[in-house]
C-alpha cells in the first residue's frame, strides 16, 4: 500500500525552513511537569486498563478457558486506534545520506509498531553555513522536546501553494513506491497526510500543547537519557507504552535509533539501495553512458571544514601524499584485470567524488598526469547542457542534494570502489555515512538491473 501520489513541489533550493540552529520553546519545564501529569494519565488509563484487561478476562474465564500464556495480554485496549490506521512520523535532520539512515531507522519502527510511516521532506543537503548538516541536531532537537516546532513548520510548510512551499517529496530522489513494497511498510508523504486527514493534523500537528510530557521528550534507544541502549525489544515496548492509543506517534530523531535486531540489515540494505525515481533513473542512465565501459569509483571524504576551517592543519592541501589514493586506485586495476582481461591494456579509468571541490581539483590533476582517466560529475553534466538541465529541473529537489544523490550513485556503479575517509580528530573513527550507502549500493551491483 502506497500513498505516494504525483509530484506538487516547487524547485526551489532552500532547506525549507531556514531555522536551522533555532531552538528555544517554552517547555522547558517537562521534567518536573512529568509526576503531576502521570498521575493524572494512570487515573486516565485505569478505566480502560478495566476494559481492556479485565473483561476480556471476565469473558475468557467465564466460557470456560483458561489464560494459558498470561504475558499475550497488552494494555492496549481495544480503542478505535486498534481499527484504524496509525502513523508515525519522525524529526529529521543532517545531511542526505543521514537523512537516509533516519528513513532506514523510523521505518523499521514503524514495522515494529505496525504504523504508516509519514515521509518527512527531504531536506537540502547544503546550506552556506551548516556544511551540509541542515537543522544541525542538538540535544533537545535529537531527544525532544524542540523537535516539536519543527515538526510544525514541516507541516505548515504543506499549507503553502506548491509554488511557494519548500516541501520536497522524497519520491523525487527515490522511487517510494517500490521502496514500500521492498520493505512493506506503507508510506505516506507529509503534505499527502495533512492533505488526506485534515483532523489527525490538526490534533497531532498543530495542538501539539496537549501532548503529554512523556510523548515530548520520548526517549526510544535510551541515549538521551539512560546510561545504556535499550534493547530493540524493549524500544518497542517503551514506544507502546507511551504512544499505543495515539493514531499518530511523533517521536524525535530516528537517527540515533542505533539498536539492532534480526530486521535491521534488511531494512537497512533495502532503504540505501533505493531504487531512484524515474526522473532521476533517466538520468543517471544518461550520465552513466558518458563514461567509459569500466571505471572505478573513487570518494573521498574530508573534514566537513576542510575548505573552510581557521585552523591550517584542518583545511585540504594539495599538497598532501597522494600514494595511497594511487595505489587504491592500482589495485582496483588489477582486480578489474583479474575479472575482465579485456581491460588489461586500457588505461585506468575513475569517477572521482570528494567531500572537498578542493580536493576533486587537486586529485583529478595529479590523476591525468600519470595517466589515469578521471571524471567528475561536472564533466558528465558539462556536456550537452541542455539534456541535462532537463532533468535537474525536473527533479524538484536542491541541486545540492542531486548532485550528492548523483556522485553517490555512479560511484557505487563503478565496477570497483575505494572508498577513503581522510577525517581527522574525532571524527576518523566515525565511518563516513554518505561511504556506507554507497558501498552498500556498490555490493548489490549484481542486481543493478533493478537498481534503475
Ligand atoms: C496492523 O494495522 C492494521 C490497520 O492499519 C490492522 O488492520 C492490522 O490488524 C494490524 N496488524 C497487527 C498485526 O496488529
Ligand atoms: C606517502 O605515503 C605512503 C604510504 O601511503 C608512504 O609509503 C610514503 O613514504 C609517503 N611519501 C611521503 C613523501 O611522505
Ligand atoms: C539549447 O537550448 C537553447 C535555449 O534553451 C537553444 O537555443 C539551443 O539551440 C539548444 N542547443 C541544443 C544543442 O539543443
Ligand atoms: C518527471 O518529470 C516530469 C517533468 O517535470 C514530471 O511531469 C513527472 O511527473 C516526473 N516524474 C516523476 C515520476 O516524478
Ligand atoms: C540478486 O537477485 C537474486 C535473484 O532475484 C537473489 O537471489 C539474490 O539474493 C540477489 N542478490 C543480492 C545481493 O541482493
Ligand atoms: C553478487 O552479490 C553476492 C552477494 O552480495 C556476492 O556474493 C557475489 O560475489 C556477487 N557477484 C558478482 C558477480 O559480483
Amino acid at each position: 500500500m502506497n500513498r505516494q501520489t504525483k509530484r506538487t513541489d516547487t524547485d526551489t533550493k532552500s532547506l525549507g525552513l531556514g531555522s536551522s540552529g533555532k531552538c528555544s520553546t517554552g517547555t522547558g519545564t517537562a521534567a518536573f511537569t512529568f509526576t503531576k501529569k502521570h498521575f493524572g494519565f494512570l487515573f486516565l488509563l485505569l478505566p480502560l486498563v478495566v476494559i481492556g484487561v479485565l473483561i476480556p478476562a471476565y469473558i475468557t474465564l467465564k466460557h470456560g478457558r483458561s489464560i494459558s500464556n498470561p504475558t499475550s495480554i497488552h494494555l492496549k485496549p481495544p480503542s478505535k486506534s486498534e481499527s484504524s490506521e496509525q502513523y508515525l512520523y519522525y524529526f529529521s535532520y543532517a545531511g542526505w545520506s543521514n537523512q537516509l539512515i533516519g528513513l532506514y531507522r523510523a521505518a523499521q519502527l514503524a514495522s515494529s509498531t505496525n504504523r504508516t510511516l509519514i515521509v518527512p521532506p527531504i531536506l537540502s543537503h547544503h546550506t552556506a553555513n551548516d556544511m551540509g548538516n541542515a537543522r544541525g541536531g542538538n540535544t533537545r532537537l535529537r531527544c525532544g522536546p524542540d523537535h516539536l516546532d519543527m515538526v510544525k513548520l514541516d507541516a505548515k510548510e504543506c499549507l503553502k501553494s506548491p509554488d511557494e512551499s519548500s516541501h520536497v517529496k522524497f519520491s523525487e530522489i527515490i522511487n517510494m513506491a517500490k521502496l514500500s513494497e521492498a520493505i512493506n511498510v506503507p508510506f505516506t508523504d507529509l503534505c499527502e497526510f495533512v492533505k488526506e486527514k485534515p483532523a489527525l493534523v490538526k490534533r497531532y500537528f498543530h495542538q501539539m500543547e496537549q501532548m503529554k510530557p512523556e510523548q515530548r521528550t520520548i526517549d526510544l534507544g535510551g541515549t538521551c537519557t539512560l546510561d545504556h541502549r535499550r534493547s530493540y525489544a524493549d524500544m518497542v515496548e517503551h514506544f507502546e507504552s507511551i504512544f499505543a492509543n495515539d493514531a499518530v506517534a511523533i517521536i524525535p530523531s530516528a537517527f540515533i535509533l542505533g539498536n539492532e535486531n534480526s530486521e535491521t540489515k534488511n531494512f537497512k540494505q533495502n532503504v540505501f539501495r533505493y531504487p531512484p525515481s524515474s526522473n532521476l533513473s533517466e538520468f543517471i542512465r544518461i550520465l552513466r553512458d558518458r563514461l567509459p565501459t569500466n571505471y572505478i569509483g573513487v570518494h573521498l571524504r574530508y573534514r566537513d571544514d576542510a575548505e573552510y576551517s581557521e585552523y591550517d592543519e584542518y583545511r585540504f592541501k594539495c599538497s598532501e601524499n597522494k600514494t595511497e589514493v594511487l595505489d587504491m586506485i592500482r589495485r582496483g586495476h588489477l582486480a578489474m584485470i583479474e575479472k575482465n582481461e579485456a581491460t588489461a591494456n586500457s588505461t585506468p579509468s575513475v569517477f572521482f567524488a570528494s567531500s572537498s571541490q578542493e580536493a576533486l581539483s587537486c586529485y583529478k590533476q595529479f590523476l591525468s598526469d600519470v595517466g589515469v582517466q578521471a571524471f567528475s560529475l561536472n564533466d558528465l553534466l558539462g556536456q550537452e547542457k541542455n539534456s541535462t538541465r532537463k532533468f535537474l529541473s525536473a527533479i524538484k529537489a536542491s541541486k545540492s542534494t542531486i548532485y550528492l544523490t548523483l556522485d553517490q550513485i555512479l560511484v557505487s556503479l563503478g565496477q570497483q570502489v575505494v572508498l577513503l575517509s581522510k577525517r581527522t580528530g574525532h571524527e576518523r573513527n566515525i565511518p563516513s555515512s554518505f561511504q556506507t550507502v554507497t558501498k552498500t549500493r556498490h555490493e548489490h551491483l549484481n542486481n543493478s538491473s533493478s537498481l534503475y
